[in-house]
């Protein structure tokens, strides 16, 4: 975490690094810096903290801009390892000065090797783990018997953590080296020309020519020649280059104003394209699965494991599954999972949910999940991701690019695949008949309203700005609904900064009632269904305590009207798409409270769009 750029070709690099660090903008960071190294072998390091704009002005300030061919390494950080300021902001030297690195992750063991270092008089001028780490590679080569390959790999063999980096030296201005384990790396090929990112964004306006580093591997970029070799050996690996065919555009915002606000809108595409052509005459398609569907229907145990929104669906995915395929699902956070002694084995399958399928923790389980034997299954958009690549098999959502930091359009084309997930299982293993698994297939009508939902938004728009001033949220919601109301105040919680909590609506009055006050804003989730009359009179619980009741329901019904102090109704579906509606009335809910408040609903405090650390 969390970004990384670099360049090494025969343009001047200052452009294509700036670009690619403002491309890569929306993972979150708190400071930036690039280092370029010219022909004529100097480096030259600017950093600042803040935004990239601080550190565009202050380049031009020097007249750096316009003039440097040559290699550069540019990086978006988001400290781990000592304060967010300029001193700590990467690229990092080491003493000599000659060699200059950006990192992403964490090196684990940087106290003792800093301690090494210290006893061989190196001295350290910020608080980073990343600091360790290019002094070590400059350690060894200083000592004059490895070249700047060895010595890279040299320091890398003795570091434990997680990492992508890049790395230039002065003493070889010819070489770029970059490697990872634990944090993505991709390098973008264009005749002479290298391009480096933590992910496609800052390369793919450049060249479609791609290879993802896998783990434990590093490229060697000297003169106009490279390697991909090992961490461990130096050892030459095939190049697997890959054409990639991400459009330009899903890194454009369009009208919209923020990102946020555009995916939101797509979700009418993105939920159509995620299922579309995976289903024919009441048949479920889902070719990644092919070659391990006749295991997946045998499993006995179904673990489904991710983190944050990702994980939400997985709640709705462990409803949809039980109750369409009668299997019981157990949902895990992967942090918990990676560390629990989860019961899984070789009957088990795993399914991993992640939007950019390089959460470090969901990574982590499903490495163990693998070595369990458990068949791995990833649900996940980002085409060649870790996670595509470490589970057995997978789907993808079809959402395109996500760029705003809250997740909106993944989520919905998660739980849609979860949905034919479920169905499909319930076909395997005729626990359904062919007749109810086509009626719940029918898309048409629940696609189109989705429409309806998104034309509500200027009445959204309107109750949002009545509550903006809240301090604190209650959403609550039944069944499916429960994971929808801990997602909507997970939206509400990341970008308005405002305390939310999710409950399911009856766990309500074992304790967080006693945070009902008159002026307590309480988004009940009511769809017309067997909990209806419950969840009324959950809603009665509250309003005789004073609280605000917002309500979001497909029902006419006048009890609702009497009961609420705001209402927004939702066209009628089943009840799978109920959950869909909710959710994106939620989503621009959060979206108009956070706008309302003048924050930068793209970029939240404190967040990352991808959290590649434990
Ligand atoms: C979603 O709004 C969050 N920013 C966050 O919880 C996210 O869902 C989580 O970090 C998991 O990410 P992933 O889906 O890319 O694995
Ligand atoms: N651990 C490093 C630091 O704190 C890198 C953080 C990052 O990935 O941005 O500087």
């Amino acid at each position: 975490m969390c970004g990384i750029v670099a360049y090494k070709g025969h343009k001047n690099c200052y452009p294509i690094l700036l670009d690619g660090l403002h491309k890569l903008e929306y993972r979150g960071y708190d400071s930036a810096g690039v280092a370029c190294l010219a022909e004529n072998g100097k480096i030259t390091v600017t950093k600042r903290s803040g935004k990239v704009k601080q550190l565009e002005d202050g380049l031009k300030k020097n007249n750096l801009i316009e003039n440097c061919n040559g290699s550069g390494i540019a990086h978006t950080r988001w400290a781990t390892h000592g304060k967010p300021n300029q001193v700590n902001a990467h690229p990092h030297k080491d003493q000599s000065g000659n060699i200059v690195l950006v990192h992403n992750g964490i090196i684990e063991n940087y106290d003792p090797i800093k301690k090494f270092l210290r006893s061989k008089k190196v001295k350290f001028k910020s608080e980073t783990d990343t600091e360790v780490l290019v002094q070590l590679i400059g350690y060894f080569f200083n000592q004059g018997k490895l070249n700047f390959e060895q010595s890279v790999r040299a320091a890398l063999q003795r570091v434990d953590g997680a990492y992508g980096i890049v790395v230039l030296n002065k003493k070889e201005p010819d070489v770029m080296i970059a490697a990872r384990k634990g944090s993505p790396l991709v390098l973008g090929i264009k005749d002479k020309e290298f391009f480096i990112g933590s992910d496609i964004s800052p390369i793919i306006k450049h060249t479609q020519q791609i290879i993802y580093l896998e783990d434990a591997q590093m490229t060697i970029i000297d003169g106009d020649e490279f390697k991909i070799t090992s961490i461990d050996e130096d050892l030459s690996l095939p190049k697997k280059v890959e054409k990639i065919d991400f459009k330009i555009d899903d890194y454009d915002k369009g009208e919209f104003k923020y990102f946020m606000h555009k995916e939101i809108h797509e979700q009418v595409d993105t939920i159509r394209n995620t299922v579309t052509g995976r289903t024919k005459k009441g048949n479920i398609i889902l070719h990644g699965l092919l070659d391990y569907w006749h295991e997946i229907k045998q499993a006995d145990k179904i673990f489904i494991t991710a983190c944050g929104t990702s994980w939400h669906a997985g709640l709705i995915g462990k409803n949809l599954i039980e109750r369409f395929a009668k299997v019981p699902v157990h949902v895990e956070y992967a942090s918990e999972f990676r560390y629990n002694k989860t019961l899984v084995d070789n009957k088990s399958v795993v399914i991993a949910i992640s939007q950019s399928g390089e959460t470090a923790d969901t990574l982590a389980a499903i490495k163990k999940a693998n070595d369990c034997g458990a068949i791995t299954v990833g649900i996940c958009n980002v085409p060649g991701s870790s996670v595509s690549r470490e589970t057995n098999c997978g789907i993808f959502t079809r959402c395109g690019h996500e760029v705003g930091v809250a997740s909106t359009k993944a989520f919905t084309a998660q739980i849609s695949i979860l949905y034919l997930y479920a169905l499909k299982l319930a076909d395997s293993n005729d626990s359904m008949s062919k007749k109810t698994i086509k009626e719940h297939l029918d898309f048409g009508e629940g696609l189109k309203k989705i429409k309806h939902v998104l034309n509500k938004e200027n009445e959204i728009k309107k109750i949002a700005l009545k509550y903006k001033n809240a301090n604190d949220f209650l959403y609550l919601g039944r069944g499916l609904n429960f994971p929808v109301a801990l997602e909507g105040a997970l939206k509400l919680k990341e970008i308005s900064y405002i305390h939310a909590e999710g409950y399911p609506a009856a766990e309500m009055k074992h304790g967080p009632i006693a945070l009902v006050d008159k002026d307590m804003p309480n988004v009940f989730i009511v769809p017309k269904d067997k909990t209806y009359e419950k969840i009324i009179s959950n809603i009665e619980e509250i309003k005789s305590r004073k609280g605000k009741i917002i309500i979001i329901t497909d029902s006419k019904d006048k009890i609702l009207k009497d009961l609420a102090n705001d209402l927004i109704y939702v066209p009628k579906t089943n009840h799978y798409m109920f959950c869909v509606f909710a959710t994106i009335v939620l989503q621009l809910f959060a979206y108009y409270i956070a706008v309302g408040k003048k924050l930068n609903v793209d970029r939240p405090r404190n967040l990352a769009k991808s959290v590649t650390v434990e």
